[in-house]
């Protein structure tokens, strides 16, 4: 399992997105399925792909493998469809873009990022699927405060702008890049129930739902508009049973819970007969600096994961 370097030449995420995955990279080869470098995996599913680290790590490193992705936010998923389509197309106004905003001054950038706001809102409401939409859904997020999605009640794109000196708005290599991972990447929009005709034996899924907050105070489920509460983790917990038992391997992960509470043993409750397996993360999308630092993540598997310690739980229900 390569750890997906800048220099590499490697297609690499081009969202900041709340709860990426690079830094868990090194840390969750180890938690794969020993199969997955044996050729025992036919085919790779990532339910909540968000900005895709996972995804495209294991799509570089097992090219023959099968690859579908899916994810709850509709703008997100059209964006790759996009890029699985016409790269250059919204590759285009990107490069405009970056142009005009490293050469404006504070008003005019901001000015430049409310113009494409109001467009994308525009398209939002008008259900745009277009490589201009894709385009503004990047530019937004890569100027854009901490690389934020929210949408308010009535479903507009509400955050401001962010303060940056060089954004990197048009990453052309890489776009190019991803989009190649794409063109072999079946895109399956919505909710991840949608994803069991895709999951069965040789199948590896993967699954990184919003977290579970850590504290009653920290709320990154906030920035989904339908929220990921416990009972929602529940459900997802009895899905991932159902896909174990029909042949898969599963693995899933969530900010461990013992980073703020010893004795939570919310996950071992709805993951029985599972194994647990407790890696160090780094967080980068958190308003608050003094939260950034390096907490641990849990690592939930349907199998014994062949690179890191881990234990098997069996807690009555
Ligand atoms: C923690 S993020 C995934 C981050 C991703 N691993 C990455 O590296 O960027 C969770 C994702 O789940 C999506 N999501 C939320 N509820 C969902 C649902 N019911 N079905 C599918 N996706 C969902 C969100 O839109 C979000 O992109």
């Amino acid at each position: 399992m390569p750890t997906v370097r800048k220099e590499d030449g490697a297609a690499r995420p081009f969202l900041k997105w709340a709860g990426g995955k690079s830094q868990l990279l090194p840390a969750f080869s180890g938690c794969f399925p020993a199969e997955l470098g044996r050729g025992g995996v036919r085919r790779y599913v990532e339910p909540f792909v968000g900005s895709g680290a996972v995804w495209l790590a294991v799509a570089q490193q097992y090219p023959g493998v099968e690859l579908v992705i899916g994810d709850l936010n509709p703008a997100l998923m059209a964006t790759y469809r996009a890029l699985q389509e016409d790269v250059e197309a919204v590759v285009a106004p990107l490069e405009a873009w970056q142009a005009a905003y490293w050469a404006a001054d504070e008003a005019g950038r901001k000015a430049l990022f409310y113009e494409v706001r109001e467009a994308f809102n525009a398209g939002l409401a008008r259900g745009d699927e277009s490589a201009a939409q894709a385009a503004r859904f990047v530019f937004l997020n890569r100027t854009g405060f901490n690389g934020l999605f929210r949408v308010n009640a009535a479903g507009r794109f509400n955050v401001p702008p962010g303060r940056y000196r060089r954004p990197r708005i048009a990453d052309a290599p890489n776009l190019r890049r991803v989009a190649a991972v794409l063109r072999r990447t079946r895109i399956v929009a919505g909710d991840y129930r949608q994803m069991d005709r895709w999951i069965g034996p040789g199948t590896f899924v993967y699954c990184d739902p919003p977290y579970r907050p850590l504290s009653r105070t920290a709320s990154f489920t906030a920035y989904i508009p339908e929220g990921f509460d416990d009972d929602a983790q529940r459900r997802l917990a009895a899905a991932c049973r159902a896909w174990a038992d029909a042949g898969a391997w599963v693995m899933v992960s969530n900010a461990d819970p013992r980073n703020t509470d010893p004795d939570d043993r919310f996950f071992e409750t709805i993951y029985p007969g599972f194994w647990f397996a407790r890696v160090s993360a780094r967080r980068s999308i958190n308003a608050r600096p003094d939260r950034r630092g390096p907490v641990r993540e849990l690592v939930i598997t349907s199998y014994p994961p062949p690179g890191v310690e881990a234990v098997r739980v069996f807690t009555p229900r």
